[in-house]
């Protein structure tokens, strides 16, 4: 276990400098799941999507605007004004969700400082990612492993200078 969930400091110092192992997607998540201690995942746009049931179980909280889509802990709603209190999740996946800065906001608004955003690429939208390589709340968090369509960032306590 890398960090504990909960009012510890992540930063990439605590990862060993070694070079990133490549591993499937699946593995990523898995080894996600293992070594930050996410007691509470947020995956908002999820449709159908269950990838994230086996590595994460019954800590996922997901939400659509569009449908009931069956999932376990769904929740109907908009996510760039969720009715999740802040601070609330200790990681957040987003998936083809494209999402603009207004839902971006709300999303990071959940997210509790030092929780994670892990950002998939599968075969629709990416075009959020240089909105979180860009912000000013956000920095890309080394990992001793990678897959080519995962990226994940670290929320800081305090934004950084550059924020307008
Ligand atoms: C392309 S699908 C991707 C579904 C899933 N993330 C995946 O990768 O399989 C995008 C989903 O995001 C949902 N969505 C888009 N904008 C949303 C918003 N502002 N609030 C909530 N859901 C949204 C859509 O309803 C749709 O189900």
């Amino acid at each position: 276990m890398l960090f504990e969930a909960k009012g510890s400091n992540v930063d990439e110092n605590m990862f060993s400098k070694g070079e990133p192992k490549h591993v499937t997607h699946r593995e990523f998540l898995r080894r996600i799941a293992r070594e930050l201690s996410i007691a509470r995942i947020y995956y908002p746009g999820s449709c159908h999507d269950r990838q994230l049931e086996k590595p994460f179980g019954k800590k996922v909280v997901t939400l659509d605007k569009d449908m009931e889509t069956g999932m376990p802990n769904f929740v109907q709603g908009r996510m760039e004004n969720s009715p999740f209190l802040s601070e609330v999740f200790d990681a957040v996946f987003l998936q083809d969700v494209g999402a603009n800065e207004g839902e971006l906001t709300d999303v990071l608004r959940t997210l509790r400082p030092n929780g994670i955003v892990i950002h998939s690429y599968s075969d629709c939208c990416d075009e959020d990612l240089p909105l979180l390589e860009d912000h000013p709340q956000l920095m890309f968090l080394e990992f001793p492993y990678y897959h080519e369509d995962l990226s994940i960032f670290r929320k800081l306590e305090a934004p950084t200078q550059n924020q307008k």
